[in-house]
């Protein structure tokens, strides 16, 4: 199984890039049988700002039509979103809008599981309902999702995993469902 993994963000010291590859390390450590992530990183996929006028004038940018042909070549999709003013990061939107201007099916009807993270309390959890509540609208088969408080209490950066026990546990059993059919 090919999974398409990435942060919904552009931070080059991402934690939500910690987490997915944490995730990733444990899809292919065996919870999901012969699994192979490959973590993509939004700053290689970077259109210009989104207007319906740039799309007139110039067609779909090509940033968004290689993003979203790798979700369209992939089994399933995990991704991890950061938190802006409880939204989408601008880079995600823009990204996002552009592709789903291809197909509002953005996610392609892939086997998805979305995940969040930030140092607050709610651990992301604003952008992650937004996320999973417009799910069946964007092609999602959304399996699972879990979002982690207190990022930096619960993770260790220099092992790179999660230590909260029960955090590592609701992880460990939202990524387990992209195995089953
Ligand atoms: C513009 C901006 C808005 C933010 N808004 C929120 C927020 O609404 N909720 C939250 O928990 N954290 C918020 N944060 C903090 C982010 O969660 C934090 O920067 C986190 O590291 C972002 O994830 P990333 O490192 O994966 O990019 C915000 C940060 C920025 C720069």
């Amino acid at each position: 199984m090919n999974i398409l993994a990435f942060a919904a963000t552009t931070s080059r010291s991402s934690i939500n890039k910690a987490l997915v590859t944490h995730a990733a390390r444990l899809l292919e450590a065996g919870l999901v049988a012969d699994a192979h992530v490959e973590i993509i990183d939004l700053n290689d996929y970077e259109p210009p700002l989104y207007s319906i006028d740039r799309q007139d004038e110039g067609g779909i940018a090509e940033a968004a039509q290689r993003f979203f042909d790798k979700i369209g070549a992939a089994d399933a999709v995990l991704v991890s979103f950061a938190e802006h003013n409880a939204s989408y990061t601008a880079a995600f939107k823009n990204l996002y809008d552009w592709a789903s201007r291809i197909d509002r099916r953005v996610y392609q009807d892939k086997p998805t599981v979305m995940l969040s993270t930030s140092n607050g309390s709610r651990g992301g959890r604003r952008v992650l309902d937004t996320a999973t509540s417009t799910a069946p609208y964007v092609g999602a088969d959304l399996r699972a999702s879990v979002s982690i408080p207190h990022f930096s209490k619960n993770f260790d950066l220099s092992t790179g995993e999660l230590t909260d026990p029960e955090l590592r546990a609701q992880l460990e059993a939202a990524l387990a469902t992209l195995g089953a059919r």
